[in-house]
């Protein structure tokens, strides 16, 4: 969703800000814009579609001399996308320039308000009260952090803000709360911006802002002040990665660069957490006799990593036998989700940024639930708001689709699981160890599964089968719960109309859309429920579906009996298995977007962070 860069220093700010932009491009957008205060004032170019436009518009920011600047992509909310819509925003009065990150929820009321006494709106969007209340503040009392200070305290809703006035060309104002914003530290130079890649190239001391912060800076000063007014320290911390983990690295596509992290970050994710064959979750605060007395978890998350959660269902309870309850987060928090001090609510989130997830937890902790976040970008909302966070140390993920951040999720999820199992005693010894020695060996087995031979096997069957219409994706237990986010990953970058279902529920009811050539997908590789699958198998077949199975090596001269075509991956411990079959999934989406001509890394209408309800 929107990103926001703002620069103040002695170098020309737009080419900073153009470049900052282009590290926050896999946020989703269709639109940008930029504003620098320079010799002219308060100058703003902006434009619909992709950055080049802007670019284009600015002569690589050419057009806009000046060292201090704000710069914005907008993923259109109110209003569609457009020039006009596009940010910065100024008020009608040329005084006040604003990017923004967030919703005003009450900007058609201070909308009227502002009618009311003259101004003039330009734009659809809720940004432009935000300007305008801050010019209206401005000219009462002449004194601009008041009044920012008094707009902001009229606004309901989400907002990350960089904020310039036409009367203090040296000075800009950095406001948040509730959507992302981090402080650059340079030197005799400052930044702000939605995400650390953004401005990593020029510092790596970073603070992540805290709710109702505001940062006033000039190229040689800066205060903070915290939601009261009163001045703050926010000490900057440094950024330990290398500006190359957020790049292609040779790769043609982000996406297909972090299907290749994979076995990387998930030893980053899973080793220093096995020690002698146990796990060692020193991140988990809760005493055994705490989680002795949990009587019911819920898994909270949406997207890819909701599908994490319908995995870990299956793992949870038949491993801690603990009720396990995924559900995405924009139905939990609005279902008065039955909470008490017995019940644990994990939250699981890359971006930690996601408004749903973020406020489903804030509902959790309200209702004295344990929480605990497994998130993948430190120092985030949804990291600081839980109880306890476990990170997923998939590094940053740039494609829209999710890849390593997925399976860093469900390794995190095994941990979890075998640590409870430890503790509850649900497990015994032997398996417990069985089952940790596997997972620290995962990394090596998802590495198999990255093999040549059966890339190029994914590849083939890509070229051959890309120009279906529709694809069913079917499988039992916890193959059902993996067939979800195959069938998400399609219907994201390939744009095919993708359904997945249990194997069982197909009779009852999508069966009667299957018809000669239908792509069927189904996973059998759950061995007990194996005949069960190929069962299923033969009803689509006998309706004329085209069936790619998925299933494991020693299975497959079985599978070939029945499914038209079929592809393998290693097998391993049954509980991990979802992590191997998750693979070739991830990568049949990939070069079926790219046989169709598909966008990969930005699909359309996607955004990585969604930070509105
Ligand atoms: C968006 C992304 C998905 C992601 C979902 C949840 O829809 O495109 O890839 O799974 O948000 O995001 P989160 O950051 O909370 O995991």
């Amino acid at each position: 969703m929107c990103g926001i860069v703002g620069y103040v220093g002695r170098q020309q700010a737009a080419p900073i800000l153009l470049d900052g932009l282009s590290k926050l491009e896999y946020r989703g957008y269709d639109s940008a814009g930029i504003c620098v205060h320079g010799p002219m004032g308060l100058e703003a170019m902006k434009t619909k579609g992709r950055l080049q436009a802007l670019r284009d518009k600015t002569d690589d920011g050419k057009k806009l001399p000046g060292v201090i600047g704000i710069g914005h992509t907008r993923w259109a909310t109110h209003g569609a996308p457009s020039d006009q819509n596009s940010h910065p925003h100024l008020s009608d009065d040329g005084v006040i320039a604003v990017v923004h990150n967030g919703i005003i929820e009450n900007y058609m009321e201070l909308k009227e308000m502002l009618i009311s006494k003259g101004c003039h709106f330009h734009s659809d969007t809720d940004t432009e009260v935000i300007s305008n209340l801050i010019a209206l503040h401005y000219r009462e009392h002449h004194d601009l952090l008041e009044a920012v200070r008094q707009a902001i305290r009229r606004l309901e809703g989400s907002y990350a803000l960089g904020i310039l006035c036409r009367e203090f060309p040296r000075q800009m104002i950095a406001v948040k709360k509730d959507s992302p914003l981090i402080f650059g530290f340079g030197d005799g130079e400052y930044f702000i911006a939605s995400d650390v890649p953004a401005i990593l190239k020029h510092t790596r001391k970073v603070a992540y802002l805290e709710d109702g912060d505001m940062a006033v800076f000039t190229a040689n000063s800066v205060s903070f002040y915290n939601a009261l007014g009163e001045p703050v320290r926010r000490t900057p911390e440094t950024i330990t990665w290398e500006l190359s983990a957020a790049e292609r690295g040779g790769f043609p596509h982000f996406m297909l660069k972090e299907i290749y992290d994979q076995p990387n970050v998930l030893r980053d994710t899973i080793h220093p957490r096995i020690q002698n064959n146990h796990v060692v979750l020193d991140e988990i605060p809760f005493s055994p006799s705490v989680l002795k007395k949990i009587r019911r978890i819920y898994i909270v998350a949406c997207g890819s990593s909701y599908y994490v959660g319908c995995v870990a269902k299956y793992i949870l309870e038949k491993s801690c036998k603990i009720p396990t309850e995924p559900i995405v987060a924009s139905e939990f928090r609005y279902a008065d989700p039955i909470l008490d001090e017995n019940t644990l609510c994990l939250f699981i989130s890359q971006s930690g940024e996601t408004a749903d997830t973020l406020a489903a937890l804030r509902e959790a902790k309200a209702q004295k639930a344990k929480t605990l976040a497994i998130v993948n970008v430190v120092g985030s909302a949804i990291a600081k708001a839980a109880d306890q966070v476990l990170y997923t140390w998939a590094g940053p993920e740039i494609a829209v689709a999710t890849t390593k951040a997925y399976s860093t999720q469900l390794a995190t999820i095994y941990l979890i699981t075998l640590y409870l199992a430890e503790v509850l005693e649900t497990m015994a010894q032997e398996e417990i160890q069985a089952a940790c020695k596997a997972l620290y060996g995962l990394p090596e087995q998802i590495q198999a599964c990255l093999s040549q031979e059966r890339i190029t096997q994914i590849q083939y069957y890509a070229s051959t089968l890309f120009d279906h219409r529709d694809a069913f994706f079917i499988g039992r237990n916890l193959d059902s719960a993996t067939c979800l986010e195959g069938s998400l990953k399609l219907k994201e970058i390939a744009y095919i109309h993708s359904e997945a279902y249990a194997a069982g529920e197909l009779k009852h009811g999508p069966i009667s859309l299957i018809e000669p050539g239908t792509l069927v997908l189904a996973i059998a590789t759950v061995a007990p429920l194996f005949e069960k699958t190929m069962a299923n198998i033969k009803e689509v077949k006998a309706r004329g579906a085209h069936v790619l199975c998925l299933t494991t090596e020693d299975l497959e001269q079985e599978a070939k009996k029945t499914a038209d075509h079929v592809i393998t991956v290693p097998k391993i411990h049954p509980l991990l298995q979802p992590s191997l079959n998750v693979i070739p999934l991830q990568t049949f989406s990939y070069y079926t977007a790219l046989a169709r001509g598909c966008d990969v890394d930005q699909p359309r209408n996607l955004a990585k962070s969604v930070t509105v309800e």
